[in-house]
Parts: C-alpha cells; structure tokens; sequence
C-alpha cells in the first residue's frame, strides 16, 4: 500500500482528460498534476527542447514525492520516454506511463479495415514514434498528419465555430481520403474537440483517446507493484501550472470538472 499521490504532466490542459480517466477508475488515488503552460505549446519545439522541460517537470514531481509518474502528453512521451524509464524507474524504482502504446492498442482492437489515422502536433508526427509503434503490425495502413492549431483553440476554451471546422476539415482532408475506419487522437488536448473531429470524419470512424487505456496502465502498474493506496481512500487533488493559474482554473473547471478547486503557480529551473 501507498498513499503517495501519482504524478501526472502536460503542456497544459490536454493532460486533463488522461487525469480525468484516472480519477473514473481509481476515486481512492491522490493526484499532483502540472501543467508546463509557460512553455505551452510543445508541438512546434524542438523534440531536445520537449525533453529538457519534461524532465524538469518530472523531477519536481518526484522532489514533490509522487509514487508514479504519467506523463500524459505525446509531444512529451515521445521524446523522453526512453530517458525518463531510465532516470526514474530504473534508478529510482518510479514506474513511468505513456500516452502512445495505449493508444496504439486500443486502437487494434476498434479497426476492422486496419486503415488508422493519427494526427497528432508537428513534434509527435515528426518523431514517427507511433510509425515505430505501428511497425510490427504490418497489416495496419497507417495515414498520419499533424494538427498543430488544434492546441490553440483548446487552451483558448474554444470547441466549436466556422474557423475551427475550417481547421478541422483542412487537417483532416488526407486522413478521411485514405479510408481509415479509426482514427487515434495523437495528443491529450484533442479529445476535447471531439465533436468537431467526429462531425467532420462522419459516425462511421472511431475516435480513440488514450486516457481511458492510459488509466488502464495506470491501474495495471499499481496493482502490479503493490503501491495502491489503502481501500476507501480520501483522495487530494494537487494542480499546478508554471505559468498563469486563474487561466489555467477556469479552463482546468471546465474540462476535468470539480476536483479543481484551487491552482498553484510553481517553478521552472530549466
Ligand atoms: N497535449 C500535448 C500532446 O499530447 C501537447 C500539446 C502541445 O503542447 O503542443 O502532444
């Protein structure tokens, strides 16, 4: 048993939908999220960039004391992955959950043509990390583009108007040409502009987010490690952001729900 909080991490906001999920399937577990809003957004950076912020977001949540650590954006799980299973579970025996296999197998498990679209910000299509992990599944026709704009409309609260359906058919044009029956939603700010992307791809396409599955892993890990805090916990919900917090309250409110009740500011070093 242990009653330490699990670390969760984005850019910003998208990471609420993985927390989201983790609250749903785990009510007794303790949450410290941080949004890296200061260096919002990721996708447009260099992948060394990414990586220098996500590790410095995840030392202060280990310093914090967290069990675990998920990082809940794929900008960031695909740039620092490898690294951060080093640094933190090899060396420190804190086990690290990703946003990109999850998603990966829930989607296997929803096509029925294996034609998968992904789209996902420049960072995350650039780095093939979901071509990587598509590539031993050889029957699957993967169709990837990237959706950079979409970040800005989430951060701005906006889910609905002509210029974000403009966007959306724009981006999503390749992806619907190929015929894909699935479609992965590539980065945690997406799934907050499902009703655009769902109108646009028509019903017959399946949208997967991975923070269902990603809460999964979390639940998995857990369980498999011993470290679940005690039956019937009192959960404590910590959220912070580097960059404004009344911003960040209103919009985190809206999205996660109620359990945002207060947003601290805190630091960055790098
Ligand atoms: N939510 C993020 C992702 O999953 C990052 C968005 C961004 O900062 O560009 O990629």
């Amino acid at each position: 048993m242990n009653d330490s909080p699990i670390g969760v991490f984005d850019s910003g906001v998208g990471g609420l939908t993985v927390a989201r999920a983790i609250i749903d399937q785990l009510p007794g577990e303790s949450l410290t999220y941080i949004g890296d809003t200061l260096h919002c957004p990721y996708g447009p950076r260099p992948i060394a960039q990414v990586r220098e912020f996500a590790l410095d977001i995840m030392d202060q949540l280990v310093a914090s004391g967290v069990k675990m650590l998920v990082i809940a954006c794929n900008s960031a799980s695909a740039a620092v992955l490898h690294d951060a299973r080093e640094r933190y579970s090899t060396a420190q025996g804190i086990p690290v959950v990703e946003v990109i296999h999850p998603a990966v197998r829930a989607a296997m498990r929803m096509t029925s043509n294996h034609r998968i679209g992904i789209i996902g910000t420049q960072a995350t299509i650039e780095s093939q990390a979901y071509h990587d992990a598509f590539a031993v599944l050889p029957e699957v026709e993967l169709t990837a583009a990237p959706a950079p704009r979409f970040v800005e409309f989430v951060e701005q609260g906006i889910t609905t108007g002509d210029e974000l359906l403009a966007i959306a058919q724009e981006y999503l044009a390749p992806i619907k040409a190929a015929g894909v029956d699935t479609l992965i939603l590539g980065c945690t700010h997406y799934p907050i502009l499902a009703g655009v992307i769902s109108y646009v791809m028509g019903p017959h396409v399946a949208l997967v987010s991975s923070a269902e599955e990603t809460a999964r892993d979390v639940y998995s890990e857990l369980t498999r490690r011993n470290l679940l805090s005690a039956p019937l916990s009192t959960p404590t919900y910590s959220f912070n952001v580097t960059g404004n917090a009344a911003e960040f309250r209103g919009l985190a409110r809206r999205f996660l729900g109620p359990e945002v009740t207060g947003v601290n500011q805190v630091e960055v070093h790098r």
